[in-house]
């Protein structure tokens, strides 16, 4: 067994090595000194590095050099601008890299994630009216049973007597986003709230840490055969890989089986209105009207013209991907909202009231008859909830300074010149290579050793680092408390939008960018991030942002309004026999992931204990 191990590893060493062709960057790009021999810098970015990464561009600057893998250098940009070029107006240069093509599609066949050029601009255009404010608006009712049991669920758990418990409330998190996506996008439930399941699927997108592997992705798909693929996940010693397949295997099945069932409910009893009697179990109940994602996609495919038709694999692919987008990153996100609130007592109290006046003023509108005990169980309706200021503040800033994904990359197809531009701020742009530099690129790059050079080379296929991270805390941009949770920063004086308008007016459609006025937050004199959530990165921009947005946003107010109407959070008061307290440690690595720090924790295994109780008079801002 050792000797399989030894050979394995030396030969993904050795593809590793022939893989990674080593492109040099300019020396007169600064960065920091190569770390480790094999790693360059990378374990210190991907390995809890939120300090490091911070650190890497108050240090360096907006576009920054790092060492990866054997000797290879990549960019790592943050900057505003050069990321307009990137996200926007150069789009179709910076692709996606190989590795995460092949890795999706790999794991989710033909969806959103694995496709590019033509293919993908034409899955994003059957794709986008289906995830629009108009659908969400009809989806909210559909899903509020979801909060509602999580709220129930939790309330369970809950001593008779008024008092606390520590919940993890992680697993309900990620259950709730289980059953958000299943009901909102594939028409389905999974049952995920109920105590006693453990369904497969749910246990199958917890996917397994593979980033190591992903460099032979590409290798793998491409020069070996599904027959010899198998027989390598049998043979080599990774459980990783392992689970890999039995990943896909059960992620697949399960979208045929949704599938196939949706497919014969639409062509047997289903009327035109959409309304259909559903019969098999884990269907939603009887006479649902369906509004779900999927079962839009299927009916618009019988009608639209044949060439914007998706493939039965292509939508096999979709469901498989937003599954797999959707989940993790919004489960983290509601559990990060919980903790931050419970880290605030005064901020959760006036969410609190905040939603407490505003479904007492829509029972009033309404004509619902209330007594004292009955406020929290009203529904507010879409765009109410969404236009709350106090909850949009809240929402937008915790996933500004805590974005779940907060590192990405692409490849650039082209050489591209690198300079510096004069402005309120220096920023670094790129600019294609061959076409006349703009007049405003006058400036020298910064140098590491103290050069002046006025435009630099990158080399085709660089590989750049997009920094969620780094752009959402830049201070030039956010101001000097950029790294602060600060919700107020949202509001203007008299607590309302810090700009006219209910709320979206500051976001993008998906698929471009938003157009605010210039003194909103994350906007300095025009100077703003392209991303279509306000100014923040989190849900990237452009023709490749993420489609979920708006269902991510709806899902985390939601279940927030919903669990915070009924319920208080506090951080765990719990000690250990040396009388410690839990501390909980967001790890940076790409995705944020929570673990309780030792000593009375491992430090590893990812949990958000928090003290729970019901609701008192007390818990409410004055
Ligand atoms: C807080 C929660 C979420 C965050 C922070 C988030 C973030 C992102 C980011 C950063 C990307 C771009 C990735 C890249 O191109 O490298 C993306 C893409 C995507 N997201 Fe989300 N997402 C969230 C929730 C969702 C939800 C709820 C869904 C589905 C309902 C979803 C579906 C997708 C899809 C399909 C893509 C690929 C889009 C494309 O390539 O055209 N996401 N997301
Ligand atoms: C093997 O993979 C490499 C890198 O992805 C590719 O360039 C090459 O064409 C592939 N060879 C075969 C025989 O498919
Ligand atoms: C959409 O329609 C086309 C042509 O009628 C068909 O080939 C395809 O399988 C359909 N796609 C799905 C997902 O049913
Ligand atoms: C805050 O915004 C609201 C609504 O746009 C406006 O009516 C109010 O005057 C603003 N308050 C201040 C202090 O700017």
């Amino acid at each position: 067994m050792a000797i399989i191990t030894i050979f394995a590893s030396a030969l993904l060493a050795f593809l590793l090595w022939k893989l990674e062709r080593k492109r040099s960057l300019p020396r007169s790009i600064a960065g920091p000194k190569k770390e480790h021999w094999l790693k360059g810098n990378l374990h210190r970015i991907f390995q809890d590095g939120l300090e490091y990464n911070l650190w890497l561009t108050q240090k360096y600057g907006g576009v920054v050099k790092i060492h990866t893998w054997l000797g290879g250098q990549q960019l790592y940009v943050s900057d505003p601008l050069a990321l307009q070029h990137i996200v926007v107006k150069e789009q179709h240069i910076f692709t996606e890299t190989d590795m995460f093509i092949m890795g999706n599609k790999l794991m989710f066949g033909e969806g959103l994630v694995s496709t590019l050029g033509e293919q993908h601009r034409k899955q994003r255009k059957i794709l986008n009216p289906a995830f629009s404010h108009a659908n969400m608006r009809e989806l909210l009712p559909v899903i509020q049973p979801v909060a509602s049991k999580m709220r129930s669920m939790l309330l369970s758990q809950l001593p008779d007597d008024g008092g606390s418990r520590e919940i993890d409330v992680l697993p309900w998190m990620s259950r709730g986003a289980l059953e958000y996506i299943s009901q909102g996008c594939l028409g389905y439930t999974f049952n995920a709230l109920e105590p006693t399941q453990s369904h497969n699927f749910a246990e199958a997108i917890r996917m397994p840490r593979l980033i190591f592997l992903r460099p032979f992705i590409p290798f793998i798909v491409r020069n070996i055969s599904l027959y010899w693929r198998i027989k390598l996940v049998d043979w080599l010693p990774i459980k990783a890989l392992r689970d890999l397949r039995r990943i896909v295997r059960v992620m697949d099945g399960t979208s045929n089986a949704i599938l196939f069932e949706k497919k014969a409910e639409l062509e047997e009893g289903s009327t035109t209105d959409g309304t259909c009697t559903t019969k098999s179990e884990g269907n939603l109940g009887d006479h649902m009207k369906r509004k779900d994602i999927m079962t839009i996609l299927l009916r618009a495919n019988a009608s639209s013209d044949p060439a914007e038709r998706l493939t039965e694999g292509e939508l096999i692919g979709q469901m498989n991907t937003v599954t797999a987008a959707g989940v993790e990153t919004s489960a983290l996100a509601s559990s990060r909202l919980l903790h931050a609130l419970a880290s605030r007592p005064t901020a959760q109290a006036r969410l609190r009231s905040e939603l407490r006046q505003a479904k007492l003023d829509h029972a009033a509108s309404q004509d619902i008859p209330l007594d004292d005990s009955s406020w929290s169980d009203i529904e507010l309706p879409y765009d109410i909830l969404m236009s709350l200021p106090y909850l949009d503040a809240v929402v937008r800033e915790t996933l500004r300074v805590y974005p779940p994904s907060s590192l990405l990359s692409r490849t650039c197809a082209r050489a591209l010149s690198l300079c510096h531009v004069r402005g309120p701020l220096t920023f670094l742009l790129l600019v294609e290579h061959g076409r006349q530099r703009p007049s405003l690129c006058s400036f020298p790059v910064l140098s590491s050793t103290g050069e002046e050079v006025t435009s630099v080379v990158v080399p085709e296929g660089t590989t750049v680092i997009i920094s969620v991270l780094a752009a959402n805390h830049n201070k030039a941009v956010w101001g000097d408390d950029a790294s602060e949770w600060r919700p107020e920063r949202w509001l203007n004086a008299s607590g309302q939008h810090a700009w006219s308008g209910q709320g979206q007016e500051l976001d993008g459609a998906l698929g471009d960018r938003a157009e605010g006025s210039t003194n909103t937050p994350g906007n300095r004199g025009g100077v703003k991030y392209p991303g279509v959530y306000a100014s923040m990165m989190t849900f990237f921009g452009g023709g490749r942002a993420c489609i979920g947005f708006k269902f991510a946003e709806m899902e985390i107010k939601q279940i927030i309004a919903t669990l915070i109407s009924n319920m208080h959070f506090s951080l765990p008061s719990a000690t250990d026999e040396h009388g410690n307290r839990k501390e909980i440690y967001w790890m940076m690595n790409g995705l944020q992931v929570p673990v309780v720090r030792a000593p009375f924790g491992d430090g590893k295994t990812s949990q958000v204990p928090l003290d729970v109780r019901t609701v008192r008079e007390e818990d409410f801002s004055s």
